[in-house]
């Protein structure tokens, strides 16, 4: 039987619970803000093998949301949410409110010195995105304070930006970042998927498959130019709109022109199928494979 996950709603709560843990045991954090799914699990799953103490927090963030619509209608399924949980042998799941995360307002004091990597692709479209992101990790991690922090690849832009964060701040927290989980199709997992309509979603592994294509049109000798336009050509089917496929510099994001025998390089995507917006991505080329 699943052992019984314990419920933090608010910071005292979590401390309270905590409080033995802190200096003896190594506490492992995922970060989410619910609707989870299996690509969630796997981060739980990560952490509980190395760590002693797993915590999950749930909150949607209202900073990071540049469409209000985007925020109303995210998902929020806490009940079937402590279940995955538990199955998963999560220890504690932390669900605060905004007035717990942002008890002097929601305005962001953090000063980051990012230079382009939260203004590139999902920075073009979501403007302010990164700050929301940046400032609720930084509080998170402020109240958590977890050895080890668990985010999936699906998110890319995210964790290379997080990295950051924790090297400029000297936060004592390590960044481990796990593969992304696909659906049988090759969708990536996401709290989003849900709310695909039939008729898309049924489509809607375009994104796996193009990836898939860039990396073998690369080992052709492609140029990353001539990939992106085809990929974002390919893209364009009923019900799908683009906004951007990019091959870029797995650490600085930024565009590769001439690919280089020791580049890391990434493509990345993100998609509307019907109302739903997608994103998705995959390592091209390792200097370490
Ligand atoms: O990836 C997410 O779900 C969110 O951006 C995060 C990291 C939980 C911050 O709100």
């Amino acid at each position: 039987m699943a052992k019984r996950i314990k419920i933090a709603k608010t910071v005292g709560e979590l401390h309270k619970l905590l409080a033995s843990a802190y200096g003896k045991k190594k506490i492992g954090y995922v970060p989410t803000m619910g609707a989870l799914h299996d690509g969630h699990a796997s981060l739980i799953k990560s952490s509980v093998t190395k760590c002693d103490i797993t915590i999950c927090s749930i909150f949607v963030n209202p900073t990071q949301f540049n469409d209000a619509s985007d925020l109303d209608k995210y998902p929020r399924t806490l009940s079937a949410d402590v279940k995955i949980l538990e199955a998963a042998k999560c220890d504690i799941v932390f669900a605060p409110s905004v007035k717990d995360i942002y008890p002097k307002g929601t305005k962001s004091k953090l000063k980051l010195r990012l230079g382009k990597l939260d203004k590139v692709m999902e920075g073009e479209f979501r403007p302010g995105h990164f700050k929301g992101v940046a400032q609720v990790v930084k509080r998170l991690l402020d109240i958590v304070k977890p050895t080890m922090l668990f985010m999936g690849q699906k998110d890319f832009q995210q964790f290379t930006i997080i990295q950051h964060m924790i090297n400029q701040l000297n936060i004592p927290t390590k960044l481990v970042v796990c593969p992304i989980k696909r659906e049988q199709s090759g969708l990536a997992m996401s709290s989003r998927n849900v709310r695909l309509e039939k008729h898309i979603k049924s489509r809607a592994d375009i994104l796996h498959h193009t990836l898939l294509e860039a990396r073998e049109l690369l080992n052709l000798g492609y140029t990353p130019k001539q990939i992106e336009s085809y990929a974002m050509k390919g893209f364009k089917i009923t019900d799908f709109k683009p906004e951007y496929f990019r091959i870029v510099n797995g650490n600085t994001l930024l565009p590769v022109k001439n690919v280089k025998k020791e580049d890391y390089i990434v493509a990345c995507a993100a998609v509307w199928a019907g109302d739903v917006r997608l994103i998705d991505n995959m390592i091209l080329k390792h200097p370490q494979s």
